[in-house]
């Protein structure tokens, strides 16, 4: 049995997909702070198999607890946090509450139940600007908002529980940039709002909910001027998750390591592609560079290579046509 914080979500989701087709038992334990119990229907019926889904707060300790001792699981793999880097600059406290103290407390119901391996989401904000690419582990760490100080300070709890107690088991999962859907189409990103990311932007002014897209600057010193990042499909993420859980059951230790392809990509290599493979413009115009965006990002994947036997198996043209067949299918998401 697997206990999934934030199951619900964009990552979650298809990762509890995963976990049931690789004969894994799940329990979610969610509050739909950003997400929706339909995806869990959905889950379900693409998988095939049930779920067990306990609404509740990761800092809410007593429930927490009771959950986690009711599922009777081994490990857990910790998605429940806010992600929005700008949110995050405006409500500082709001985010360290929900990533940190949140944290905290799953931390001290898995000391209390005895359950001592967790899969974290981590994230390649952590590095900061790059000092050099591709990023390897051992690259420095920063972070330029608070967002990536939440993940920089849960890190830094995770070595810290597992200095004190060598038989915690962490594994640090560093993602690069998220994008694509379950190619069935029936789960995928369901931003609330105007999307922050690139890809959902993009996917909606394709199918016509936005006239056209703000490419933030074409003066980078990348190959077209405009940012480079190293997209990964979210079912290949899903499936670093499964390989994860699976490695915290053989090797003891504490591991951070990327989850990305090893490619970068530009800004307008993901326009033209996703006009390929949806047949339909992507208007654009260029704007000024957005406050707190690095030139270029992407992974030296070879330590998920070594340790979980994973790559990331898509490529551009599989990640535009899956988020396509997503944003087609449920134009305005889980709730249209
Ligand atoms: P998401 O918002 O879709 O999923 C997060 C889930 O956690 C949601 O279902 C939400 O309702 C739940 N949640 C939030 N706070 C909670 C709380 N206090 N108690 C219980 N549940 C709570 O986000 P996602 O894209 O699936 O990201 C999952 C994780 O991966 C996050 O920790 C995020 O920071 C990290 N991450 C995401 C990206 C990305 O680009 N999507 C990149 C790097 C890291
Ligand atoms: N971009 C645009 N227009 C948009 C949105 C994005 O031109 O409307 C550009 C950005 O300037 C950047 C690229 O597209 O060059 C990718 O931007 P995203 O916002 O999709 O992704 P980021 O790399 O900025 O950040 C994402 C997550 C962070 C996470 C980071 C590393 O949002 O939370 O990946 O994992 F930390």
């Amino acid at each position: 049995m697997i206990f999934v914080t934030g199951g619900a979500g964009y990552i979650g989701s298809h990762t509890c997909v995963e976990l049931l087709n690789a004969g894994l038992d799940v329990t979610v334990f969610d509050n739909f702070s950003n997400s929706q119990p339909e995806a869990l229907s959905r889950v379900q019926s693409i998988a095939g198999k049930q779920l067990r889904v306990v609404e509740g707060d990761i800092r809410d300790g007593v429930a927490l607890q009771q959950a986690l001792a009711d599922s009777g699981a081994k490990a857990v793999i910790h998605f429940a946090g806010l992600k929005a880097v700008g949110e995050s600059e405006a409500e500082p406290l709001r985010y360290y509450d929900n990533n940190v103290v949140g944290t905290m407390r799953l931390l001290e119901a898995m000391k209390a139940t005895g359950v001592k391996q967790m899969v974290f989401s981590s994230s390649a904000t952590v590095y900061g600007v790059p000092q050099f690419l591709p990023y390897t582990e051992q690259h420095p760490l920063s972070a330029t908002n608070t967002y990536g100080q939440t993940k920089l300070a849960v890190e830094s709890m995770l070595r810290d529980v597992h200095r004190s107690d060598p038989e915690w088991r962490f594994a640090i999962l560093r993602y690069f940039n998220p994008v694509g859907a379950h190619p069935s189409g029936r789960i995928g990103e369901d931003p609330q709002g105007v999307p922050n990311n690139l890809m959902p932007f993009v996917a909606q002014v394709a199918v016509g909910r936005r006239e056209f897209l703000n490419v933030w600057g074409n003066d980078y010193p990348t190959p077209d001027g405009t940012g480079v990042r190293d997209y990964i499909h979210v079912v290949d993420l899903a499936l670093g998750h499964v390989k994860a859980v699976q490695f915290l059951e053989r090797e003891a230790g504490c591991n951070a390591i990327n989850l990305g392809s090893g490619v970068g990509h530009s800004v307008l290599d993901l326009v033209r592609a996703f006009e390929r493979v949806s047949n339909r413009p992507v208007p654009f115009k260029v704007g000024p560079r957005r406050s707190g965006d690095i030139a270029e990002s992407w992974a030296n994947p070879a330590l998920a290579k070594n340790l979980l036997g994973w790559s990331a198996m898509s490529d551009l043209n599989k990640l535009c046509a899956d988020t396509w067949n997503w944003q087609t299918r449920n134009p305005n998401g889980y709730t249209g």
